[in-house]
């Protein structure tokens, strides 16, 4: 199996400046030196972030590691783990998990989002009929972010209740902080999040339609023990963000790789049964999300070598995984026809894996298909050196990506 030659002296690590741009060499470097990587907490203390393949499927598989953060044993505790805000899928283990999971999973079968496609689709022609052509226009704003908030917000039956950017804004701060945030700032964060989500389901109550937010509202009124008052505050706050927010980056990172991966944007173009695999093979390579949300030991276990204790957090790393070479050939490369193609870590693995596999992949495949059909030539209108990727460590995310755009000429 070919590898990708690590690094021979240490590249930037996860907390420099540097790391953003480009992450890869850090995790090629890691992968063959510190398997299980000391690296320190903005809450205080240290966590250990895997990076192989075999490993990172071992980690989220592993039942002696938990998502409940009150393991954590040292460190001041996230505000946002604090709040009312948490109480979801992804901070709870079964049975709870199992309980909640249950509730929301029959509305996210493949059958169900398939017949989602044709909304996809007329959004996604809306949003593209209004971006201007032959002047830089940022196609995050306009396209990737717009396309997959709106279908979310119809899903969940909140479209009209929110004004998106201020909204994004809020999620921002408080998932995407930038580096050096001081704690009370982020508090403040939280506590406006939190109220925007009580305003939003009272305003809900007021309007309850045929919709996945109602139907919450109703496994909750039935007062069976089936969701409490936190948790549908907090599965609402899940299914709206994790609902948009990976899905700009798979919409963004994949504009971004067509545009510069020479022939690809013509090859998906000329053959539109390549799209479904270009799909996969961007969450392979440039995974939206770049690292799991925290894991915590409850015993002590064993990972690249190194003994993690009790009350010890860990983090999967989806991204340097991805990159395997011991797991994917030439990992470096961008290759739509790879035999392994959806064999990557994108959406997770074991029992947290994304509930939103199938939408996702449907608006993926829209906005690619629609946005390479609509135009002629799409050109990154800024230099690679002058994009700006978010240093969130969490999510793989482009703050804008200029583009000048050229029209069909009319026939
Ligand atoms: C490209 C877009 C997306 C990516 C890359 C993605 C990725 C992931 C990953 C890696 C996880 C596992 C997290 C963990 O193990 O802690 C996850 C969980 C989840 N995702 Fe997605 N996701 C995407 C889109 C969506 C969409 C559209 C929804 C729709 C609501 C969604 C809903 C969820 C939910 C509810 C969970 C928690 C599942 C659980 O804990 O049981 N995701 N996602």
């Amino acid at each position: 199996m070919s590898s990708s030659p690590a690094p021979s002296s240490r590249p930037p690590m996860v907390d420099d400046p540097h790391f953003p741009a480009d992450p890869y060499p850090t995790y090629a470097w890691l992968r063959e030196h510190s398997p299980a990587h000391r690296i320190p907490l903005s809450r205080g203390g240290h966590g250990w972030l895997l990076t192989r393949y075999a490993d990172v499927v071992r980690a989220l598989s592993d039942e002696r590691l938990s998502k409940n953060s009150d393991l954590i044993g040292h460190g001041v505790p996230d505000p946002y783990a604090q709040s009312r805000l948490s109480a979801n899928l992804l901070s709870l283990d079964p049975p709870d998990h199992t309980r909640l999971r249950r509730l929301v999973s029959r509305a996210f079968t493949p059958r169900r989002m398939e017949r989602v496609r044709l909304r996809v689709t007329a959004i996604a022609r809306e949003l593209i009929a209004a971006l201007p052509t032959g002047t830089p226009t940022d196609l995050i704003s306009g396209y990737a972010l717009p396309l997959p908030f709106r279908v979310i917000c119809e899903l969940l039956g909140v479209d009209g209740l929110i004004e998106r950017e201020a909204f994004h804004g809020c999620v921002l701060r408080v998932f995407a902080p930038p580096a050096g945030t001081p704690a009370e700032h982020l508090t403040g964060h939280v506590a406006d999040l939190e109220r925007y989500f009580t305003d939003l389901v009272a305003a809900k109550r007021r309007r309850p339609g045929e919709d996945l937010l109602s139907s919450l509202i109703d496994a909750h009124s039935a007062q069976d023990g089936s969701l409490t008052e936190d948790e549908l505050l907090s599965m609402t706050l899940l299914m709206l963000v994790a609902g948009y927010a990976n899905t700009v980056n798979l919409i963004g990172n994949g504009i971004h790789i067509l545009l510069n991966s020479p022939g690809q944007a013509h090859k998906a173009r000329a053959d539109g049964t390549l799209l479904p695999k270009a799909v996969e093979e961007v969450l392979r390579y440039e995974s939206p999300i770049e690292r799991v949300p925290t894991l915590v030991a409850r015993e002590h276990v064993s990972y690249g070598g190194v003994r993690i204790d009790a009350g010890e957090v860990i983090y999967a790393c989806v991204a340097g995984a991805n990159r395997d070479p011991d797991r994917f050939t030439d990992p470096d490369r961008f290759d739509p026809h790879r035999p392994d193609i959806g064999h990557h870590l994108g959406f997770g693995q074991g029992i947290h894996y994304c509930l939103g596999a199938a939408l996702a992949r449907i608006e993926g495949e829209v906005a690619l298909s629609e946005l390479l059909n609509a135009f002629d030539d799409i050109v990154q209108a800024v230099p690679e050196d002058a994009l700006n990727w978010r240093s969130t460590f969490l999510f793989r995310s482009l703050a804008e990506l200029p583009v000048t755009l050229t029209r069909f000429p009319p026939r």
